[in-house]
C-alpha cells in the first residue's frame, strides 16, 4: 500500500496533528466508555475498535526521485558512490555520536561489534535474554556463550543487580538490549563493566532516538548496534548501523565490514591487515534512510505523547502495570508493553486476554517467550566446537542456569505488547485501547469461563 502524503502534506498534517493532540490533552480525558458494558467481541459482541490502524512502513512520493537517480546511475555499491557515507554522517549527527558505520542489517552490526570488541571463540558475553533471537545468535556465531542476566520485571530490561554474579574469567563483554526502545539502566551496567574491564555493546536495534540521562542510546557504551529492517521506526527493508565515539574502534568496524580492507579502501586497496567479511549497506538503502530523519523525529514525538497518555490511564486499571523507565530517560516504544495480572481479571489467562483484546480490534501480542528453551542453545552447546571450547561442567551449569531466570520467566508470561503503529494514531484512538481493556476486565469472569 502506498502512502499518498507528500512531504509538505505530511508536515502540515503532523503540525495539525500535534496541535490537536495538545488540545485533546488539555480538554479530553477518557471517562464515559460507552461499550464497557457491551458484550465482549470474543463472545459475539461488537468490537470497541472498528476499522484498522495505520499501515507500516509508510513512505512519500517525494522520496522517489533520489531512489530512481541511484538506479539510473548504476552506482549501487557503496564503493562507487557517496550516499552511504552521507547517511552515516547524518545518523551520527542525529544521535550525537562521533561516528556511524552503516551495515547490511542489525545482525551484521552485532557481528562487527562483537568482533571488534575482541569477543573470541570460548569467551562469554553477558546479555539480556529478553530480546529478538539475533542477539543470541550473533554471540553464538562468534563461538562465544551468551550468559543471560535476569530481566527486571518492572522495566523489562537487563537487571543490573544480576550481572556481576555471572562474570567469569571468560567474560569479555556485556550486551544490554534497549528492548522495545526502552533504555536499560546504563550507569550501573557501565560501572560493573569498568570495574571488571569488560566491553559494553548496546543492542539499540529497537531504540532509535531513545534517551538515557540526556544522551541518546547508541552513545552509552563502547559500540552500539541499530536495525533498519522493514518493521523498524526508520526502515529500509534490511539495514543496520554501528555507532560509537572512538575513531579507532569505528575504523576497525569499517575494515571488518569491508572484507578487512583499511578504512576508506575499496577498489585497488591492497592492504588486508585484518580478517573481515562483507556486511556493507547498499546505496539504495542509504537514500531511503536519509529521507526519514525528519519523519523519525516527528513520529517519535507522537508515539511518546500517546504512550504517556496510555500509561496515565492504563495504570489506573487494577492488574495493568505499564513498564517503568530508568530515571531521566525517554523510550521510543517499538512496542508499547504492559504487564498483565490475571488475578485482577478473574484468572483470565494472559493468552486469552490477548485473544479478547485482538477481537476488540486492538492488535497485540505476548512479546518474547523463553527462547533459551527452544533448542538453539542446546544445539550450540552440543556441537563439536562448543564442546572443544568449554568444559562439560561449564556447559552443564550453563544449561541449568536458564531455570534461574525468574524475572525473565515472569516477564515472558505476563507481558502484553501493542505494536508501534497504534501509537501513531490520534489521542481518541488511544481511548479505544483503554476502553477495550476496561471492557475485558468488566467481563473477565464470563471470558475466563468461556471455552477456547
Ligand atoms: C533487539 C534486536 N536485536 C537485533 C536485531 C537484528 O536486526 P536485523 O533484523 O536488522 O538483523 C533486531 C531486529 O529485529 C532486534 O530487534
Amino acid at each position: 500500500m502506498k502512502n499518498s502524503l507528500t512531504r509538505r502534506g505530511f508536515i502540515r498534517n503532523a503540525a495539525v496533528g500535534s496541535a490537536v493532540l495538545t488540545w485533546l490533552g488539555a480538554r479530553h480525558a477518557p471517562q464515559a466508555f460507552a461499550s464497557e458494558t457491551g458484550k465482549p467481541a470474543l463472545l459475539g459482541g461488537t468490537p470497541v475498535r472498528q476499522g484498522g490502524w495505520s499501515p507500516w512502513p509508510t513512505w512519500r512520493e517525494s522520496w522517489e526521485p533520489s531512489v530512481i537517480k541511484v538506479l539510473r546511475s548504476g552506482k549501487w555499491f557503496r564503493g562507487d558512490g557517496g550516499h552511504v557515507a552521507e547517511f552515516e554522517a547524518g545518523y551520527a549527527d542525529l544521535l550525537g555520536a562521533k561516528r556511524c558505520l552503516a551495515t547490511a542489517s542489525g545482525t551484521t552490526a552485532l557481528l562487527v561489534s562483537l568482533h571488534v570488541m575482541d569477543v573470541d571463540a570460548g569467551d562469554e558475553v553477558i546479555v539480556s535474554p529478553y530480546t529478538f533471537i539475533a542477539t543470541y545468535n550473533a554471540i553464538l556465531i562468534n563461538k562465544a556463550l551468551p550468559v543471560f542476566a535476569d530481566t527486571d520485571p518492572a522495566t523489562l530490561t537487563m537487571d543490573p543487580a544480576s550481572v556481576e554474579s555471572r562474570i567469569t574469567e571468560r567474560t569479555r563483554a556485556i550486551l544490554p538490549v534497549h528492548i522495545y526502545g526502552m533504555p536499560c539502566d546504563m550507569d550501573p551496567i557501565n560501572a560493573i563493566a569498568r570495574k571488571h574491564k569488560l566491553a559494553v555493546i548496546e543492542d539499540a536495534c529497537q531504540a532509535w532516538l531513545a534517551e538515557y540521562k540526556g544522551r541518546k542510546c547508541g552513545t552509552l557504551g563502547d559500540l552500539a548496534c541499530f536495525s533498519f529492517q522493514n518493521s523498524k521506526h526508520i526502515p529500509s527493508g534490511e539495514g543496520g548501523a554501528v555507532t560509537g565515539n572512538s575513531d579507532e574502534l569505528l575504523d576497525r568496524c569499517h575494515a571488518f565490514h569491508n572484507v578487512g580492507r583499511a578504512t576508506g579502501g575499496f577498489r585497488g586497496a591492497k592492504e588486508y591487515f585484518t580478517r573481515g567479511s562483507n556486511y556493507r549497506m547498499q546505496q539504495f538503502q542509504a537514500v531511503i534512510l536519509m529521507q526519514q530523519f525528519d519523519k523519525l523525529v516527528q513520529e517519535t514525538a507522537r508515539r511518546r505523547e500517546n504512550a504517556d497518555y496510555l500509561s496515565t490511564h492504563l495504570k489506573q486499571i487494577p492488574g495493568i502495570q505499564p513498564a517503568r523507565l530508568p530515571e531521566d530517560s525517554r523510550a521510543v516504544w517499538h512496542l508499547y508493553p504492559f504487564r498483565y495480572d490475571a488475578d485482577h481479571f478473574h484468572g483470565l489467562a494472559r493468552d486469552k486476554f490477548l485473544k479478547a483484546l485482538n477481537a476488540e480490534g486492538i492488535p497485540c501480542s505476548g512479546g518474547y517467550h523463553e527462547q533459551y528453551f527452544d533448542g538453539l542453545l542446546d544445539e550450540a552447546i552440543n556441537s563439536r566446537g562448543f564442546k572443544r571450547l568449554f568444559s562439560a561442567e561449564r556447559l552443564k551449569t550453563y544449561r541449568e542456569s536458564f531455570n534461574e531466570l525468574k524475572g525473565n520467566r515472569q516477564v515472558c508470561a505476563t507481558t502484553v505488547g501493542l505494536p508501534q503503529n497504534l501509537l501513531l494514531a490520534d489521542r481518541r484512538d488511544m481511548d479505544h485501547i483503554i476502553e477495550a481493556v476496561r471492557k475485558i476486565q468488566a467481563h473477565s469472569a464470563a471470558l475466563a469461563k468461556a471455552a477456547g
